[in-house]
C-alpha cells in the first residue's frame, strides 16, 4: 500500500509534492466523473450565465425607466417607460424559468455523479484483496460510502450552486456597475480590500476549524462501530461504563469543534454585513453629491445603490461554499485513494483455463510475509498429490491458516510459486480458482436469506434436491428439518438463529455443494460436539474421497481420516508421514498423540 494511499489519509503533515499528489489524484476522479456528462454541464453553464444576466438588468432597466421613461412622459410619450417596464418583466420572467431549468439540471448533474460514485466505491471496496480489508477497518469502509458521500452530495446539491449563482451574480454586477458609473464602481472596488482581508482570516481559521470537526465526527463513528460490531465483548467485560466516559468525551469534543466554527461564523458574518453598508454609505454619499451638482442621473444612482447591496447578498453563501468545499475535498481525497488501491492479489492479464483440474497443489521455494519485517513461512517447499487427505497440526502461530490462505489464493506469495496442477495461481483464471479451491474456517459466515439460499451459495444453480442432498450429507438435515420453516427459515428472524456449531454445518453444505477439487477445512469443526463431529467425519469420509483435502485441526480426531499428517512449527514442516507412522514414531506428533489419548480417559 503506497504512504499516500488508504494508509496516510488521516495524515495532514503532507510535503507539498505529496499533496500534489493526493490533488492530482482527487482531480483524476473529479475529471472521470464529469466526462460522461460534458453535454449536460456545458448546457447548465449557459443557461445559469443567460439566467444571471437577465436578473443582472433589472436595476439597469429601472435606471432606464426613471432618467429615460419620465422625462418623456412630461413630453406625453409613454412607449420609453412602457419599453423599460416590459423588457424588466421579460427579463424577470426569463431568468426565473431558467432558474428552474437550472435547478432541475444541477440536480440530474448531481444524482449522475454520485450514483456513478457510490457504485465505484462499492464495487471496487468489494474487488480489493483479503490484504486491504483486513487492516481497512469497517468504521471507515462505512465513512467512505456514508459521511463522505453525504458531504460530496451537500457539495453538489447546494455548495456548486452558491458558488456558480452567487459568484457569476457578483462579477456581472461589478460589470453593470462599471458600465452604468464607473466612480460607484470604484467605491466597490475599495471595498473589495477589507472584504479580501476578513475572507482570508475567515479561509484561514475555518480550514482547522472545519478540521477539526470532521476528525471528532470520524472519531465518533469509529467509536460507534467498534462498540456496537464488538458489543459480545463489551457485555463480557462490562465496559459499558468505560465506553460511556469515552464516548462522552468524544461527543464533547464533537460539540467543541462545532461551537468552534459557529462562533467563526458569528464574527465573520457580522463583518460581511457591515462592509457592504458601509460601502453602500459611501457609494449613495458620493452619488448623491453628484447627483446634487447635477453631474449624476438619479435613476442611475438608484440602480447603483441597488447593485452594491445586490453585490454583498450571495458573500455569506460563498463563504458557507468554502466549507461545504473543503469538507467534500477530504472526502474525494480519502475517496480517491480507496478508489485508486490496487487489489493486492491482482487478477491474471492471460489467465489459463483449467477446466478439469485432479487437484494437485505445490509449493516450489515459496517464501511469505504480511509484512516486511516478519516472515511467516522461510522456505517451503510441499508437493500434495491430487487426492490426498491431509491433516496439517502445529501449534497456535504456527502459520497453518496463512498456508491455507495462500492456497485459496487469498494472498501471494512473497517469493517462489504456489500450484495448482502445475499451473501457478497467479496465471489461473479467477473463476476457476474458485471452483477448484474452497475454504471453509471457524466463522461460518450466513448472509441474511434463508437457509436454503446460504447452502445454494456454493452453486448457485442448485436445485432443491441438490440442496437437501448436500445438507444430509454433512449430517445438517435434521436440524434444518426442525427450523420453523425448513429450509425457507430465515436466518436474521427470530427462530431463524442457530447455533456456531450448527452454523458451520450450513457452511459445511455450502462447500459440498461447491464441490471443489481442493477442499481446505481450518478449524471448521471447532465448533462442533463430538457426535457432531462424528456425523460431519462420516460426511467427510464419503465426500473427500474423490478430492485434495487439507483439514486444520486442534483436535486430533480428525486425524484419523487423514492419509498424510503434517506438522508444522514456526512456518516449516518438521514432520511429514502417515498417523500410524507418526503415532508409533518418537517425534512432535507422537507426544502430542500421546497426550490427547491420556486426556480421553
Ligand atoms: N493478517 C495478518 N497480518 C499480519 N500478521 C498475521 C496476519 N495473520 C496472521 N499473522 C501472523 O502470522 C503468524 C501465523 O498465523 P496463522 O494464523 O497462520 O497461525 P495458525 O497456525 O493458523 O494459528 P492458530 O492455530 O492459532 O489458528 C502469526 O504469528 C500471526 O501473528
Ligand atoms: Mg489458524
Amino acid at each position: 500500500m503506497s504512504v499516500l494511499g488508504v494508509e496516510g489519509e488521516d495524515r495532514d503533515d503532507f510535503t507539498k509534492g505529496e499533496s500534489k499528489q493526493v490533488r492530482d489524484r482527487s482531480l483524476r476522479l473529479l475529471n472521470s466523473l464529469l466526462r460522461p456528462l460534458w453535454a449536460r454541464v456545458t448546457l447548465t453553464i449557459i443557461v445559469v450565465v443567460i439566467s444571471t444576466g437577465a436578473q443582472v438588468a433589472g436595476p439597469a432597466l429601472i435606471a432606464y425607466g426613471i432618467d429615460t421613461g419620465l422625462p418623456a412622459i412630461l413630453k406625453h410619450d409613454w412607449v420609453p417607460l412602457y419599453f423599460a417596464v416590459a423588457t424588466y418583466l421579460v427579463a424577470g420572467i426569463v431568468g426565473a424559468a431558467l432558474i428552474a431549468w437550472y435547478t432541475v439540471l444541477t440536480a440530474r448533474i448531481s444524482q449522475a455523479i454520485l450514483i456513478d460514485l457510490r457504485k465505484r466505491v462499492f464495487l471496487h471496496t468489494q474487488r480489493l484483496s483479503l490484504e486491504f480489508h483486513e487492516s481497512y477497518t469497517s468504521g471507515r469502509i462505512i465513512a467512505r460510502q456514508t459521511s463522505d458521500l453525504d458531504s460530496i452530495r451537500e457539495l453538489l446539491d447546494s455548495g456548486i450552486n452558491q458558488l456558480i449563482q452567487g459568484g457569476l451574480y457578483m462579477v456581472f454586477i461589478a460589470i453593470a456597475l462599471f458600465s452604468i458609473d464607473w466612480v460607484s464602481g470604484v467605491v466597490l472596488f475599495v471595498s473589495l480590500v477589507p472584504l479580501a482581508f476578513l475572507t482570508r482570516w475567515f479561509q484561514l481559521r475555518s480550514q482547522k476549524v472545519f478540521r477539526l470537526t470532521r476528525v471528532t465526527s470520524a472519531k465518533l463513528i469509529v467509536h460507534f462501530v467498534e462498540t456496537m460490531t464488538g458489543i459480545r465483548a463489551v457485555k463480557a467485560f462490562r465496559k459499558e461504563k468505560r465506553n460511556e466516559t469515552e464516548f462522552a468525551q468524544l461527543v464533547e469534543d464533537y460539540r467543541e469543534a462545532n461551537s468552534k466554527s459557529i462562533r467563526l461564523f458569528g464574527r465573520f458574518d457580522p463583518g460581511l454585513v457591515l462592509i457592504g453598508n458601509v460601502t453602500l454609505g459611501v457609494v449613495l454619499l458620493v452619488g448623491g453629491l453628484r447627483v446634487a451638482n447635477g453631474g449624476l442621473a438619479i435613476g442611475v444612482l438608484l440602480a447603483a445603490l441597488l447593485y452594491t447591496r445586490s453585490f454583498y447578498a450571495p458573500a455569506q453563501e460563498l463563504a458557507m461554499f468554502y466549507n461545504s468545499y473543503q469538507s467534500a475535498a477530504a472526502a474525494l481525497e480519502k475517496i480517491s485513494g480507496v478508489l485508486e488501491e490496487e487489489p493486492s492479489v491482482p487478477d491474471p492479464t492471460r489467465p489459463i483455463d483449467l477446466w478439469q483440474a485432479k487437484g494437485a497443489v505445490g509449493f516450489a521455494g515459496v517464501e511469505f510475509a504480511y509484512n516486511k519485517d516478519k516472515v511467516i513461512l522461510p522456505h517451503f517447499d510441499l508437493e500434495i498429490p491430487a487426492g490426498q487427505t491431509i491433516a496439517l497440526v502445529g501449534s497456535t502461530g504456527a502459520g497453518k491458516s496463512t498456508l491455507a490462505k495462500l492456497i485459496s489464493r487469498f494472498y501471494d506469495p512473497s517469493s517462489g510459486v504456489v500450484s495448482l496442477d502445475g499451473v501457478d495461481l497467479r496465471r489461473l483464471h479467477p473463476k476457476d480458482l474458485r471452483r477448484a479451491i474452497v475454504m471453509v474456517t471457524q466463522e461460518a459466515y450466513l448472509f441474511s436469506g434463508s437457509v436454503g439460499e446460504n447452502i445454494a451459495l456454493g452453486k448457485p444453480e442448485a436445485t432443491t434436491e441438490e440442496i437437501v442432498n448436500a445438507a444430509k450429507a454433512v449430517g445438517a438435515h435434521e436440524f434444518i428439518e426442525s427450523l420453523p420453516n425448513g429450509y425457507d427459515t430465515d436466518v436474521n428472524k427470530r427462530g431463524g438463529r442457530v447455533s456456531a456449531g450448527q452454523r458451520q454445518l450450513i457452511s459445511f453444505a455450502r462447500a459440498f455443494l461447491a464441490n471443489p477439487v481442493v477442499l481446505i477445512l481450518d478449524e471448521a469443526t471447532a465448533s462442533l460436539d463430538i457426535p457432531s463431529e462424528r456425523l460431519v467425519q462420516e460426511g467427510l469420509q464419503t465426500l473427500l474421497a474423490d478430492r485434495t483435502a487439507i483439514i486444520i485441526a486442534h483436535r486430533l480426531s480428525t486425524v484419523a481420516i487423514a492419509d498424510r499428517v503434517l506438522v508444522m512449527e514456526h512456518g516449516i514442516i518438521v514432520e511429514d508421514g502417515t498417523p500410524r507412522d507418526l503415532i508409533s514414531g518418537t517425534g512432535r506428533f507422537s507426544k502430542l498423540h500421546a497426550a490427547w489419548r491420556e486426556s480421553l480417559v
